[in-house]
């Protein structure tokens, strides 16, 4: 995905955490002109990449969209760019973020819990199945400190169904009355963060 300005000034590395700043954290603006320019920069390219994952997954709305992120304390973004040589392209979006979720254990019991979410995943269709997912999902897991069986899925797709399954050998679900599909394992690697 290309935009009419440079991506490369303001993403220094090929995977950058953005929270509700819009700015990445190793951008550093020399002024605050430079400031506003990049976070509008920044919410443009949330937004259109937001729109292309929809796309993907074949919803009306974006999950994922600056004003969203600019009015949550909770989720970040991970952006995964590549430099071509001329204006950089955004090749992947990770979003994630902690929510309040009433789930049930294997007993059928509902627990309450804040758990991490996977709430937005998206590789662009000309990177796909190519590994570039696994990177920037490793990215997230290590920066975060999460164990994958940590996480909830909001709304999987099959396609990152597949993805949990073959990277991280996710596949005994616990059924859940709600969106989000947590794995067996859930419950323990919450208890061991406590
Ligand atoms: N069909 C089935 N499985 C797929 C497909 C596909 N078209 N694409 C990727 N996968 C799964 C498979 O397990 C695949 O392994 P395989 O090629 O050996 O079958 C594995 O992912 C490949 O791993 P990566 O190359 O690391 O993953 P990729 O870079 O393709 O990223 C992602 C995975 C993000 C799911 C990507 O395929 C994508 O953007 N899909 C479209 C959007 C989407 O469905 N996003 C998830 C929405 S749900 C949510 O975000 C909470």
């Amino acid at each position: 995905m290309e935009f009419r300005f440079n991506i490369n000034k303001i993403f220094k590395n090929n995977i950058s955490r953005v929270g509700n700043s819009l700015l990445p954290a190793a951008f550093i603006a020399p002024d605050r002109r430079s400031a506003l320019d990049a976070t509008a920069y920044v919410a443009e390219i949330i937004n259109s990449i937001g729109q292309a994952s929809a796309a993907a997954q074949g919803l009306n709305q974006a999950v994922t969209s600056s004003d969203r992120l600019r009015n949550c304390d909770e989720q970040v973004v991970y952006l995964m760019t590549e430099d071509n040589g001329k204006n950089g392209l955004v090749v992947g979006l990770l979003k994630i973020g902690r929510k309040s979720l009433y789930v049930f254990d294997k007993f059928g019991d509902t627990k309450h819990v804040l758990a991490p979410c996977v709430l937005d995943f998206y590789i662009h269709e000309t990177r796909q199945r190519a590994g570039l997912g696994k990177v920037l999902f490793e990215y997230m897991l290590e920066y975060e400190n999460l164990l994958p069986e940590q996480l909830a899925i909001d709304r999987p797709s099959e396609k990152l169904l597949s993805f949990l399954k073959k990277h991280y050998a996710l596949t005994e679900k616990i059924p859940q009355m709600n969106n989000f599909v947590i794995y067996d394992g859930f419950f323990t690697a919450q208890d061991s963060q406590r």
